[in-house]
């Protein structure tokens, strides 16, 4: 038993020795201005689990003489490791330094920063103008229940104007579907508030239908919703021509009759582009003028399915296509562009 506990004893002692030789001579070598390297050799050797903690614990198996002898020349060796470390350390520093000195006249390392997308920019650019005539901006679920995208809008069960709208529902429970506009945040904030009302809700819809340079399965709209005592058709009519200035500058548009169920009467609103390019062509179907809303006065159901009674107040409600009025400043003619995320074309904004 003695005999085998000295062997082993004289076999770590070995171990230790042909160790300790061993990184002697790799701590020599190491030579590097790479921070990366230098991390990594501290950690190698220097760190809780680097070979230096090894070290130690197959040292204190030995027996006290022989700890005596090679004690010293570990604490040596780690000594010798930490300075190595820290003097690599401090000439990559140096080096850094000297590095900028003598760059200081040429340009600085530039960075890519992130922008806007145009949807985003355009969508705030048009809240900002509403919210400057007094319009607070609120948001509704993208997945809707039927009551508000359609019933309580006054869509009608199984009425063909229900089929305006290309609907996706969810599979699981036909009640559920992705909302086809942002009028559904009408009807989700008038259950909760009562009149004065001016709200402007901005988000995603989605419809199906197929992808094409003018039509995608999901855009943006922007709902506006103002109710009131008193509340007339010329209270719409002036907005809207507060809005289009602003933004368009001043532009020929018209109002032309429409049909929408919640809105009574209703009207499209379109913007005068011209026909001078082939952009311009192609963007109104030849026809020189872009439909970018439609709008009209809420209908008394509406009113009276929320619970707002239609003989003291009234109100006017408008839905802007976020994805037009980008069109016609811009002049980007396919629609696609804006959700491709291609950085050249995303660069340019
Ligand atoms: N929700 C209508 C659409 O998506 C737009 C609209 C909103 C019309 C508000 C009138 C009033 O086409």
């Amino acid at each position: 038993m003695q005999n085998i506990f000295f062997h082993y004893i004289l076999y770590m002692q070995e171990k230790i020795f042909r160790e300790i030789e061993e990184i002697r001579k790799s701590i020599q070598k190491i030579n590097t201005k790479d921070i990366k390297e230098i991390e990594e050799f501290h950690v190698k050797y220097l760190g809780k689990k680097g070979k230096f903690s090894k070290l130690f614990k197959s040292f204190r198996k030995l027996l006290p003489y022989q700890k005596k002898q090679l004690g010293e020349s570990i604490n040596q060796l780690k000594k010798q490791a930490k300075e190595i470390s820290s003097k690599l350390k401090e000439e990559k520093v140096t080096t850094f330094q000297e590095g900028i000195l003598e760059d200081f006249t040429k340009p600085g390392i530039s960075c890519i920063i992130g922008r806007r997308h145009p949807i985003s920019t355009m969508k705030h650019t048009i809240i900002n103008l509403f919210e400057a005539i007094g319009f607070i901006t609120v948001e509704g679920p993208e997945i809707e229940d039927d009551w508000h995208n359609f019933t309580a809008l006054n869509f009608p069960d199984h009425h063909p104007s229900r089929d305006m709208q290309d609907t996706f529902f969810i599979e699981k429970n036909p009640d559920l579907l992705l909302r086809t506009h942002t009028s559904s945040v009408q009807i989700r904030y008038m259950e909760n508030h009562r009149p004065p009302i001016r709200i402007l809700s901005p988000g995603r819809v989605y419809r199906n239908e197929a992808i094409t340079a003018r039509s995608h399965c999901m855009f943006h709209q922007i709902e506006g919703l103002y109710v009131n005592k008193g509340v007339s058709f010329t209270n719409l009519k002036q907005t809207i021509h507060y809005f289009i200035n602003e933004l368009f500058g001043s532009v020929r548009y018209r109002f032309r009759p429409s049909y929408f169920p919640f809105t009574e009467p209703s009207a499209e609103v379109d913007v005068y582009c011209g026909l001078e390019s082939e952009i311009d062509r192609s963007i109104t179907k030849g026809t020189g003028w872009l439909e970018v809303m439609g709008c009209g006065m809420v209908d008394p159901h509406v009113l009276q399915n929320v619970d707002i009674d239609p003989e003291n107040f009234s109100g006017f409600a408008f839905g802007i296509g976020i994805e037009r009025i980008a069109l016609l400043l811009y002049k980007i003619e396919d629609i696609r562009f804006y959700f491709d995320n291609d950085i050249r074309f995303l660069k340019q904004f």
